[in-house]
């Protein structure tokens, strides 16, 4: 047996120059023991990572995925790595077969991980402190889910580079000194820092931007985990808030899942085993978007924060349907927020049509794009990954019924249609589908965003808001 003694549980160097030594020696997964610092006399023959051990290729995409692997608090993530980085040697194209068990959960450590990432992000709340000297400083307490702290500091120094501030948490602490980024062991609940006049700001946002008609207590509490709340301020709104907005949502309310039902986690499982529902076809709004989150039909819910469906009244006799979640909407977990939203809103005040009459919705529910440096670069579905989705598109078009489905852009109408729609060709008519409702062709939003030339993005722009009408008039 080989024993491997890593400097931290985040020590992704030494857990490559371990990997290295043993894959020279040709030492099998089963026959190597990983453990983190001490001393302690752990049976077995000590293997001291060297980064002078001989050299290997492992694939790029390989080690992308450790990175973020190695952060994970399953115990045997070494190993599990270990033992992918093995079988590489023998199956070059591993990486690619999306099936292969010990793939998919590498994968899914992965997922997680970024998870983490993004929750840190999106529930850090700093608190108004004082260093050493009596200045101002800001501190943070924080519980992530998974050992993010160092990977996510960079975040906040970017965010916050005229903020002096510290995120305390029980894995390790990050330190920004307003120039350059310092860490430090981690430390208990205790050092949480005290209340104070911020948490009211904190409090007053939220109350200000909670909108009761558009409450999604699952939705919510999917994105910000009951484990997170006691961190937050505005958490302690969200009871009163919540009883609010039932007087007038009663019923929205008590059907809103908190957690998937076990139904729901057969039906996704079902899905991405055979491709198909069978029987068991989805009998909510609420069961959809469960399902979509845990939809493993193609790749894209890997890199995805989370399947998006649709929003809107149950029985809307409106669907817009776009093409896919953008950035913004992968992270807040809602169609149509972001820029091409923004444009989306715009047309539709000027159409005279209420967006909350409207069942919005995609062709595709998670987000496809690619990392350049810091940034999600949104790329197109492709045709297979609009075939596997559109399973959920036709769930949401069973449910609500609508009269008119408008499709923006190509992606939506190859979803609506079932082929591709050239879309000037078949702009401004009204076409019957199958399922009763007529079905209409229009710009996606973005495309208008992107036109070069001013006269003729207002020209295209003022048609998009004639086919808005139009499907209204329809629909009405
Ligand atoms: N683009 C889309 O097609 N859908 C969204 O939800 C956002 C941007």
């Amino acid at each position: 047996m080989k024993l491997v003694r890593l400097g931290s549980e985040t020590d992704f160097e030494g857990w490559r120059a371990a990997a290295r030594v043993l894959r020279g020696l040709g030492v099998p997964p089963a026959e190597v023991a990983w453990t983190v610092g001490g001393e302690g006399d752990l049976f077995g023959e000590l293997v001291t990572p060297q980064a002078t051990a001989p050299a290997f290729a492992a694939p790029r995409e390989f080690i992308d995925l450790a990175r973020p692997v190695i952060l994970h608090r399953a115990p045997e993530r070494f190993g599990l790595l270990y033992h992918l980085l093995w079988r590489l040697a023998r199956e070059p194209h591993l990486m690619r077969i999306a099936s292969d068990r010990l793939v998919a959960r590498v994968h899914d450590f992965a997922h997680q991980v970024g998870k983490a990432s993004h929750k840190m992000k999106a529930f850090v709340r700093f608190r108004r402190v004082e260093d050493e000297a009596g200045r101002e400083a800001y501190a943070a307490w924080f519980e992530p889910a998974h050992r993010v702290v160092e990977a996510t500091a960079p975040f906040f120094a970017e965010r916050f580079p005229n903020m002096k501030w510290s995120i305390l948490t029980p894995d390790g602490c990050a330190h920004w000194d307003l120039r350059r980024l310092a860490f430090s062991p981690g430390l208990d609940a205790s050092h949480r820092p005290p209340d104070d006049a911020l948490e009211d700001y904190w409090r007053t946002y939220y109350a200000s931007i909670f909108n009761p008609a558009r409450l999604k207590v699952g939705a919510m509490q999917k994105e910000m985990p009951k484990r997170y709340w006691r961190n937050l301020p505005e958490a302690r709104l969200i009871p009163e808030l919540i009883s609010a907005a039932e007087a007038r949502t009663v019923d929205m309310v008590a059907k809103a899942p908190s957690e998937p039902s076990r139904r729901v986690v057969r039906l996704a499982q079902k899905v991405a085993r055979d491709g198909a529902y069978g029987q068991d076809v989805p009998t909510s709004l609420e069961e959809i978007a469960a399902s979509v989150d845990l939809c493993r039909r193609c790749g894209l819910w890997r890199d995805a924060t989370q399947g998006v469906t649709g929003e809107g009244p149950a029985h809307a006799s409106l669907m817009l349907v776009g093409e896919q979640p953008g950035d913004q909407e992968d992270l807040a977990g809602r169609p149509f927020i972001g820029p091409a939203g923004q444009v989306l809103d715009r047309a539709l005040a000027e159409a005279g049509l209420p967006r909350d009459r409207a069942y919005v919705t995609n062709a595709v529910k998670h987000f496809r794009h690619e990392l350049r440096g810091k940034r999600r670069i949104h790329q197109t579905p492709d045709a297979g990954e609009v075939r596997s989705c559109r399973g959920w598109l036709d769930a949401e078009r069973r449910l609500v019924r609508p009269r008119v489905i408008v499709a923006l852009g190509s992606t939506a109408a190859l979803a609506v249609f079932g082929k591709p729609m050239p879309i000037t060709a078949h702009r401004g008519q009204a076409i019957q589908l199958p399922d009763q409702a007529q079905g209409l062709i229009t710009y996606h939003p973005a495309y208008l965003l992107r036109l070069p030339d001013e006269a003729a993005k207002a020209q295209a722009y003022a048609a998009f808001v004639e086919d808005l009408k139009l499907a209204w008039r329809l629909a009405a």
